[in-house]
């Protein structure tokens, strides 16, 4: 955790400064530079560039003064401006330095900008799993003060983007929960801290509620799966909600067909479009936003057992089109084509988003740097790839239509939930899908498989998980609201 404070002035301590590349010293650097140890620093032997992923930190008998690179004045923007900040956390985290002041010559927007980055940097496991702390992985910084001419301003900024570093907090302890611990049961109970804030939290049987699919899956197990519906009313009663939907499948065996052992323990992660829907959730609660957001997880543990379903098994949608379960490990869609159904119906929704960790295939495609976004309505599309932008959690557009019908096509039942072979399984996935929302919803579906964790260290997150999609989400809601209320 870190505690952040925006400033006019400050005196003393560690204090960071900006340096554009060429030696170029912002004004506060400069005003830290009266005996001309910073430029006596640049001048000897270093590596320190003024690239905006550089930091020097250099211990003076005054105390520390680190020297952060800005990059070159063009294209500064927010997203730069968060990656130096997560940066400059990521290099001072364990440095020994406590409480740093910030003096980068920001306005109060790029101020808390930048505190955005060093907040979702400043996120890791909770210690609780180990035994015993471990010293090398102490962190000593705790706070910064960051420096700013309307320390207000920076503030009233900040208060959404530290609400969104939150959300994305709460989606990584949810994604970094060992399987053991999270349950469809736990992940519920985990749901508190939402109700606190205002969200009303509702359980959906699925046997009760026709939710054959989500059945299906989550049979298997010991843990019986479940639809949770989350639903933050912060606007007029009679406008119309965002629906986010997300896969929340707590661990995925693969069922019957059990995947293969190597890298099986990720799959504890694959409940990540549903953390992403909490955390989206928490940051609009917590800010109070003057939104209507409904969220849907659906909850279910993917195990093999003498009750699971079995390959070749028909089994009835809460839409009412029947599938044949070809394979059991493709899941995702068979619990999220119940969710999307379900949401339609139970919430008339204005617009719904769904976000899974849904096939390995669209990690294949386009790697880990953008998730396949999957989209009929061509302005939801360029608006999700806009606020994807905008938010660093970019998206790329794949296609979405009746091509795929033939693949997903059953001698026996309306629809197979995948095809054996070498065929393009994310887009299958993704026409699958769209079967299950009624016409003339506008829908967008965001296959995250690949981005909810990170294998190294990055600005905006360390090794693991990223709680991808949460600041996306959160954004795409306040600019539909916002919208809207132009509009009136
Ligand atoms: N949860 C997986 C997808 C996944 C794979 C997420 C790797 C993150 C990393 C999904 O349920 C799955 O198993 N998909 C199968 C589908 C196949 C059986 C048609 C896959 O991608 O192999
Ligand atoms: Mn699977
Ligand atoms: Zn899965």
């Amino acid at each position: 955790m870190l505690t952040v404070c925006f400033v006019s002035e400050v005196e003393g301590g560690a204090r960071a400064v900006g340096v554009r590349p060429d030696d170029l010293l912002l004004p506060a650097a400069q005003g830290a530079d009266i005996s001309g140890v910073i430029r006596q620093v640049l001048a000897g032997q270093h590596r320190f560039s003024g690239d905006d992923d550089d930091v020097l930190p250099i211990c003076l008998p005054t105390g520390w003064l680190v020297l952060v690179g800005m990059g070159p004045e063009e294209g500064q923007n927010a997203c730069r401006l968060r990656r130096i900040g997560g940066n400059l956390f990521g290099e001072l985290a364990d440095s020994g330095i406590a409480r740093l002041n910030v003096a980068l010559d920001l306005s109060p927007v790029e101020a808390a900008e930048l505190a955005y980055g060093m907040c979702l940097r400043a996120w890791r496991p909770a210690s609780r799993y180990k035994s015993q702390p471990d010293p090398d992985e102490a962190w000593s910084l705790v706070s910064a003060t960051i420096v700013t001419r309307d320390p207000v301003a920076a503030s009233a900024h900040f208060e959404t983007l530290s609400a969104r570093a939150a959300g994305a907090a709460l989606a990584r302890d949810l994604v970094v929960a060992p399987a053991n611990e999270l349950t469809p049961k736990s992940f519920v109970k985990r749901l508190k801290g939402l109700e606190r804030l205002g969200v009303t939290v509702e359980i959906f049987d699925p046997l009760r509620h026709g939710l054959g699919l989500l059945q299906a899956v989550g049979q298997g197990s010991i843990h019986p799966p479940c639809l949770v519906g989350l639903r933050w009313s912060g606007a007029d009663p009679a406008s119309a909600p965002v629906a986010l939907v997300g896969k929340g499948v707590t661990f995925d065996s693969g069922g019957i067909d059990i995947k293969p052992a190597e890298d099986m323990e990720e799959m504890k992660g694959d409940m990540a479009g549903a953390a992403a829907v909490v955390g989206a959730l928490y940051a609009l609660a917590a800010r109070r936003a003057p939104v209507n957001v409904i969220g849907v997880l659906a909850l279910a543990e993917n195990m093999p057992s003498g009750r699971s379903c079995r390959p070749g098994d028909v089994v009835t949608s809460h839409a009412g089109l029947s599938v044949e379960v070809v394979d059991t490990d493709a899941e995702g869609r068979l619990i999220l084509a119940d969710a999307l159904s379900f949401a339609a119906s139970h919430y008339r929704p204005r617009l719904i988003v769904d976000l899974a960790t849904l096939t390995g295939a669209v990690e294949e495609a386009l790697g880990r740097h953008r998730a396949g976004l999957f989209c009929a309505d061509d302005d939801l599309a360029a608006r999700l790839l806009a606020t994807g932008d905008a938010e660093d959690e970019p998206l790329w557009r794949l296609p979405l239509t009746e091509d795929y019908d033939d693949a997903l096509a059953s001698p026996l039942a309306d629809l197979r939930n995948c095809i054996w072979g070498d065929g393009p399984d994310a887009l299958h996935a993704a026409r699958f899908l769209q079967h299950f929302v009624p016409k003339g919803v506008a829908w967008a579906h965001l296959d995250i498989a690949g981005l909810s964790e990170v294998e190294e260290d990055g600005p905006l997150a360390a090794k693991g998980p990223t709680g991808f999609g949460v600041r996306l989400l959160d954004h795409l809601v306040v600019d539909v609201f916002a919208r809207e209320c132009a509009v009136k």
